[in-house]
């Protein structure tokens, strides 16, 4: 069966109201809602079909006895501290991708902030028309922005901007540039953004961010240099609460970055990037070469010095070689 939840909705409410704790009655629901007892009872049995395991006493009424480790739009939402990201939050039993489900949605007129998140993901999309692969216990999350005053030559600082909202989750975590997030050298998560620009705005961007985090070793075999949260925490994780961080710290940075508060921003990712400093090997469109990376400029760029030169790349893939003196 596939289930979509929204929120805001009254699920949102019904959560709240079982999430007290105890037995709350069909009947006092009702009134506290204004909602009839048979949109109450249907409420529930969407819980329950969601993973929700709820009670049902006779005479007593509803008790919620176990939620799934799952980031629903409600809990999430009760957690976000956010202005723009997440203002509507979609959740997809199963999807192709979370990419592919919000840009139907932007060519339709969506609003900003809007978020599409899936349990499932089928056909999850890496960069570079790769494939990205997760389970059902890896955030995969798409997010609508609408950068009216940044320059589509920007497009990179989106991309960090998500690496670096993933990255303040865990203190361990660096960055590779341009989307990359790594504990200890190895991969937790990945970033995608796709845009749809005029030649001087964007009319949506897209910004995908998938995250290895309750995904055991074995879970992760076969895939390269991975880890997850899990791995490196040693215990599980609440999918909610690293949703709801993730989205909170991006909306912060998206923030500073409409509003051109640059400097702040720029100095966090540079501190995080483990990329600076490095001999890189760099693999761009049509050209391979290498280089020590030595700065970022504020486009997002990576600047590499080859040679006498100074190389600016706007995209491509970096190969980290050992870090030079
Ligand atoms: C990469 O490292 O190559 C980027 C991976 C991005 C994966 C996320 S998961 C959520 C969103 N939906 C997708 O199909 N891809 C992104």
């Amino acid at each position: 069966m596939k289930v979509t939840a929204e929120s805001p909705s009254q699920l949102d409410l019904f959560w709240k109201e079982l999430k007290k704790g105890g037995f709350i009655s069909g009947e006092g629901l009702s009134k506290k809602l204004g909602l009839s007892k048979v949109a109450i009872w249907k409420g529930m049995k969407k819980l329950t079909e969601l993973g929700y395991e709820i009670e049902t006493r006779k005479g007593k009424g509803y008790r919620l006895v176990r939620e799934p480790n799952l980031p629903y739009p409600w809990k999430v939402r009760d957690l976000l501290r956010a202005k723009v990201v997440g203002r509507r939050i979609l959740f997809f039993s199963e999807v192709d991708s979370t990419q592919r489900v919000l840009r139907d949605l932007a060519m339709k007129g969506e609003e900003e902030g809007t978020v599409v998140m899936a349990k499932k993901q089928r056909k999850g999309r890496g960069r570079l028309d790769r494939v990205w692969i997760s389970t059902e216990k890896d955030l995969k999350l798409s997010i609508l922005l609408r950068p009216e005053t940044v320059h589509p030559t920007r497009l990179g600082l989106l991309s960090l901007i998500g690496g670096l909202a993933v990255s303040r989750c865990v203190k361990e975590a660096k960055m590779k540039w341009p989307n990359d997030v790594l504990i200890g050298g190895r991969k937790v998560a990945g970033i995608l953004v796709e845009a749809s620009a005029e030649a001087d705005r964007f009319n949506y961007v897209i910004l995908g961010i998938g995250v290895n985090v309750n995904s055991t070793k074995e879970d992760l075999r076969g895939v390269k240099d991975a880890i997850s949260m899990y791995e490196m925490a040693g215990e599980e994780m609440d999918m909610a609460e690293v949703a709801s961080s993730i989205l909170s710290n991006l909306d912060d940075l998206y923030l500073k970055l409409v509003e051109g508060r640059w400097e702040e921003m720029l100095k966090e990712i540079k501190e995080r990037l483990d990329t600076l400093g490095k001999d890189v090997l760099i693999k761009g469109i049509g050209e391979e070469f290498r280089g020590k990376a030595v700065d970022l400029d504020d486009r997002g760029f990576l600047l590499v010095r080859v040679g006498d030169e100074i190389k600016s790349i706007m995209a491509g893939d970096v190969i980290h070689l050992r870090a030079s003196p």
